[in-house]
């Protein structure tokens, strides 16, 4: 019986392993240690921008609110570039990533339409469901 127990514990040992290695959680999405700063820089943009829009649009500065929503299409193209195949993510994650992306550019696409509406009301519920986009893919691929 007392003799099981080192098999048991490198059994317990392995699965810990694996486990933690099959979570897309916290990997790196960098294509280079260089590239790091502008993916937070893309996503900061994002987030700063889209407070700024909502602001924008509850004091009916429309035209400043275009100039965001084509300032966030812009950011959104960046994270769409990144070059996957050059991260630590395994071949399923960079496909779920991609995924998560798309629906986040095609969201903003939304947002950009809702802008030339002149009413706050539609771009409050297109910014809104992009915020969801966003944690959408943060719960599974950002840092706690
Ligand atoms: C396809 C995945 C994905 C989408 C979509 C996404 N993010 Fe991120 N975001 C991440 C990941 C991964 C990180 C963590 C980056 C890191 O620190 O390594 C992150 C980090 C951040 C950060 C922290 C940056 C820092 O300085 O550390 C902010 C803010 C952010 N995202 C905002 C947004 C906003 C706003 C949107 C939507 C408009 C968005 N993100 C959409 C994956 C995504």
């Amino acid at each position: 019986m007392l003799r099981s127990y080192p098999i048991l514990l490198i059994g317990v040992l392995i699965l810990f392993l694996v486990c933690t290695k099959t979570t897309a959680f916290g990997k790196e999405l960098y294509e280079a240690p260089s590239s790091e700063h502008k993916v937070k820089d893309a996503m900061k943009t994002m987030q700063e921008d889209l407070e700024k829009l909502e602001d924008a649009v509850l004091k009916d500065d429309f035209k400043q609110a275009v100039r965001l929503a084509n300032e966030i299409d812009e950011a959104n193209h960046y994270v769409c570039n990144l070059d996957l195949s050059r991260t630590e993510l395994s071949k399923q994650e960079q496909n779920k990533f991609k995924q998560l992306r798309n629906d986040m550019h095609k969201q903003t696409d939304a947002l950009r339409l809702a802008v030339d509406t002149d009413s706050p009301d539609m771009v409050l519920e297109e910014s809104h469901k992009l915020r969801g986009t966003c944690e959408n893919c943060h719960q599974v691929f950002k840092k706690k």
